[in-house]
């Protein structure tokens, strides 16, 4: 009786699947697996190697709610508005065509390219929305009196300490998903993962009691 299923076994190998995969499998599929990931970071994060490991931010789209919810958190604002990690450009269309000067910083120069491109095929001056392929940790915020980043919880306080000694006293923030640590808010729009902070810099300051960088020369 043992003799025979074992017979039937060895008949059926290679029928039934087994635990133990075929080596050029295994090497094949991990060879696929990595070839993926790196089309997936090329694609998603040129430029990155620059920026410490800490501080690096992945792609990822604001939904249209969060959009709306950046929208009803400027209303009654004006002037120039910097969008920090500007992505395919969907915050700063959304602000210029309520009037604002937009200037996306953007890391990724594919996203920087596509953003461009929209922005020509839709007609839109630069004056209006211009993408800049910069890291905008390294870029002086002075001239900007409104704000956006949808960045990562990681950085925040990092940011928190740039924005502060940078931007004007009459200077609105707003944080999509994640805010500031210690910071008191302004308002607040949304649930979830949609939630979007706004703040006062000169609120901020006065709460923290940090004069301006240009008070302090
Ligand atoms: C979470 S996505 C948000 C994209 C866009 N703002 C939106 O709401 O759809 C963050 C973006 O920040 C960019 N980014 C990350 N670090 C950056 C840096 N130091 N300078 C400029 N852009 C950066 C990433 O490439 C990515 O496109």
């Amino acid at each position: 009786m043992e003799d025979s299923i074992e017979l039937i076994l060895q008949d059926f190998t290679g029928v039934f699947p087994t635990n133990r995969s075929h080596p050029i499998v295994s090497a094949c599929t991990g060879a696929l697996l990595t070839g993926l990931y790196g089309l997936w970071s090329v694609f998603t994060m040129p430029g990155f190697h620059k920026i410490p490991w800490s501080l690096k931010v992945p792609y990822l789209p604001s939904s249209k709610a969060q959009t709306q919810n950046v929208m009803k958190l400027l209303e009654g604002r004006r002037g120039r508005l910097a969008d920090l990690g500007a992505g395919d450009g969907r915050l700063v269309f959304a602000a210029s065509s309520a009037g604002f000067q937009c200037t996306g910083f953007e890391i990724n120069s594919i996203l920087v390219a596509y953003a461009r491109s929209k922005a020509r095929l839709r007609g839109i001056p630069l004056t209006q929305a211009t993408f800049v392929k910069n890291d905008f940790w390294k870029t002086d915020l002075s001239s900007y009196n409104n704000v956006t980043a949808f960045l990562a919880p990681g950085v925040m306080e990092l940011l928190g300490e740039k924005l502060l000694k940078e931007l004007p006293q009459d200077a609105l923030v707003i944080s999509c998903r994640f805010p500031f640590p210690n910071w008191p808010q302004k308002s607040a729009v949304g649930f979830g993962l949609e939630q979007t902070f706004a703040y006062d810099i000169s609120t901020v300051r006065s709460h923290l009691k940090i004069s301006q960088k240009t008070d302090m020369k």
